[in-house]
């Protein structure tokens, strides 16, 4: 028998080929070294940054070192189990999370196990953890506002969705506090919200889910926990697993959703921790180089994104999202102005859109055949909000400075406000909104326009006040006015105030109505104008919140109706401090009204106040200051 050489040959670079194809020797690596969450892995060539890549025990990790000869990976889970020489398996795909709405209501860990022993968590969704952040082009200006029931910030710091705004402070100033009740007041506003918590107690964390359960929140609230006692790796990643999780109700439900990072301090600490063990040169404050990109990817990652509308046959359903259905605009780009397409064809981006669609619509012969249609996954958004806790009120440190550079404003609470009974305890002389006011309604813009500029010069002349010195009347009237400003911010936890709440309380503020009462009685007045807004103006707070401003007329309508029921409500004081002294006094002279820090309009002269409020509503408190400064 006689062999071809050239078959043979060919034969056998045939079957090399395949052989190789078939064992591909770089998708598995053995483990080098392990320990402290981290692994030192060989043989991973081809591995990418931020793959996932699983070890023998099934534990998860994810690749985020590249070196020469081995990668560095963190493991997510247990990593007492797995040894020298272990199997390492590379998966091709980035770390994922399981989304959808199955997670909603429950409480997972970064990886999206469930924590709450309610069982699997049923989805076949998933998203990458980093995504990567909208451009320019496919987000709009924030445009709405996200109320957080809180009368210090929606006043005067306002938060619009899609805005990044921090909330820093020293521990236990109320930072949490702040987040929370931003939760709870979202309840039926059709917000999905994702809390965070990052290497906060177990028990902590226990009592935040607790109290949303209580106050219904779990509906639409997804909490995500790497607690103090979790590997660092968990902690790290914690952060971007819940963003994932709202993003997915952003890009593909067009939702508006709200990310609670609580606390990104803490995220730093644990990312410092696998960097120093991977070996990465420590930086400013001991942090890695690229401390500052761990933050800002996140952070960018919350948008407002574009709205997108099209003209289709209208026929098509409502919930339909096929961009193929779009009528195409003949001329394009070099349409007229007030019906061209956004994007050279079919689709109107943004807020003008529909308007411009409708305009082109209107032009069309088949008008009556088609419609304007709104693709129900566009315009979504993510508000963040990040937390960071700072020491001694150092705010110029390396992560606070960072986090600040990254967001559109912060709050800023301070413990000497925090102690002295003002709570929340925000510092309006150094948070911003940069970007919210552009959401506010234009009725709370009306009412607290200067309101923040206003506290903070106060804040400044309080501080002077207090060396004793005597004050010009103007100056004594903005501390009076500042005094009850003060006290009418202060909120409790946990009872958020609905937006017209808030500006019929700030409007009574803000328009003179609290100067001539006692500091002490202006949140009893508050709640008392409230609730007679409620029970007797009902149509009043309906016009407020239908139109969102105020007219003239309804100003006009607003202050009688408060000018009414202060008088009201002075004249009860009043008797009710007759008849307390009427029972002490018999005992003889008549005790000396009780000086307190608050130099409040004396007793003797509350009527006539009362009466002359509505001429002239400053006359009392220069009055009382007047007294004030005869103390001093
Ligand atoms: N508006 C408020 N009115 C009354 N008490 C409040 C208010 N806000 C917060 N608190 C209380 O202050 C304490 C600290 O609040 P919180 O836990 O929110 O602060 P934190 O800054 O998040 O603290 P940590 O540094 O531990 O994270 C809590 O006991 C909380 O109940
Ligand atoms: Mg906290």
């Amino acid at each position: 028998m006689k062999f071809k050489v050239d078959e043979i040959a060919s034969v056998i670079a045939e079957e090399i080929k395949q052989y190789r194809s078939e064992a591909d020797l770089a998708e598995v690596g053995t483990v080098l070294e392990v320990g402290d969450g981290i692994a030192r892995v060989y043989g991973l060539t081809d591995a990418m940054a931020s793959e996932k890549v699983t070890f023998a025990n099934g534990a998860s990790g994810q690749v985020l070192n590249l070196e020469e000869s081995s990668v560095g990976v963190v493991i997510l889970g247990d990593y007492l189990g797995i040894k020298e020489g272990d199997e390492v398996r590379r998966t091709g795909e980035l770390l994922s999370v399981p989304v959808g709405d199955a997670m909603i209501g429950r409480v997972v860990d970064p990886v999206g196990r469930p924590l709450d022993g309610l069982g699997t968590i049923e989805t076949s969704l998933s998203r990458p953890l980093e995504f990567k952040a909208p451009g320019i082009a496919e987000r709009q200006p924030v445009n709405e506002p996200l109320q957080t029931g809180i009368k210090a910030i929606d006043s005067m710091i306002p938060i619009g969705r899609g805005q990044r705004e921090l909330i820093i402070g020293d521990r236990k100033t109320g930072k949490t506090a702040i987040a929370i009740d931003t939760i709870l007041n979202q309840k039926g506003q059709g917000v999905v919200c994702v809390y965070v918590a990052i290497g906060l107690k177990e028990s902590t964390v226990a009592a935040v889910i607790d109290k949303l359960k209580e106050a219904g929140a779990m509906d639409y609230t997804i909490v995500v926990s790497a607690s103090a006692s979790d590997p660092a790796p968990l902690q790290y990643i914690a952060p971007y697993a819940g963003a994932a999780m709202a993003e997915y109700f952003m890009y593909e439900r067009g939702s508006a959703t709200l990310c609670v990072y609580d606390d990104l301090s803490k995220q730093a600490q644990a990312y410092r921790q696998l960097s120093l063990l991977l070996r990465r040169p420590p930086g400013r404050e001991a942090y890695p180089g690229d401390v500052f990109y761990l933050h800002s990817r996140l952070l960018e990652r919350g948008v407002k994104l574009r709205d997108e509308y099209a003209v289709v046959p209208a026929d098509t359903p409502e919930d339909s999202t096929d961009r193929s259905l779009a009528v195409c605009h003949p001329e394009g780009f070099g349409a007229p102005e007030e019906h061209r397409p956004d994007d050279g064809q079919a689709l109107f981006h943004r807020a003008s859109g529909r308007e411009r669609a409708e305009a082109w619509l209107a032009t069309r012969d088949d008008a009556a055949s088609h419609r304007v249609h709104e693709f129900p996954d566009s315009g979504g958004s993510m508000t963040a909000l990040p937390i960071i806790e700072t020491l001694e009120g150092e705010v110029s440190a390396y992560i606070p400075t960072n986090v600040i550079s990254i967001t559109d404003g912060q709050i800023y609470l301070e413990p000497d406000l925090f102690f002295a009974g003002i709570r929340p305890a925000v510092n309006v002389g150094i948070s911003v909104s940069r970007v919210g006011g552009n959401a506010q309604r234009k009725a709370m813009k009306t009412v607290a326009g200067s309101l923040r500029l206003d506290l903070a010069a106060f804040r400044d002349l309080e501080a002077f006040a207090q060396l004793g010195t005597e004050l010009d009347p103007a100056s004594a009237r903005q501390l009076e006015r500042g005094r009850r400003m003060t006290e009418l911010l202060k909120q409790p936890q946990y009872s958020p105030y609905g937006v017209n709440d808030q500006i019929l309380s700030i409007f009574a503020g803000t328009r003179g109505f609290l100067d001539d009462l006692p500091v002490a009685q202006v949140l009893d007045f508050e709640r008392e104008l409230l609730r007679h807004f409620h029970d007797e103006f009902p149509e009043l707070v309906e016009e407020l919140d239908r139109t969102g401003k105020i007219s003239e007329e309804l100003d006009g309508k607003i202050r009688k109706v408060i000018g009414e029921l202060k008088q009201h409500f002075v004249r009860e004081l009043e008797a009710a401090k007759e008849a307390e002294e009427g029972e002490e006094g018999e005992e003889g002279e008549r005790k000396e009204p009780p000086r307190g820090e608050r130099p409040a309009a004396p007793r003797s002269e509350a009527p006539e106040a009362a009466a002359a409020e509505d001429a002239e509503p400053v006359a009392a408190p220069a009055a009382a200051a007047a007294a004030g400064a005869e103390r001093s």
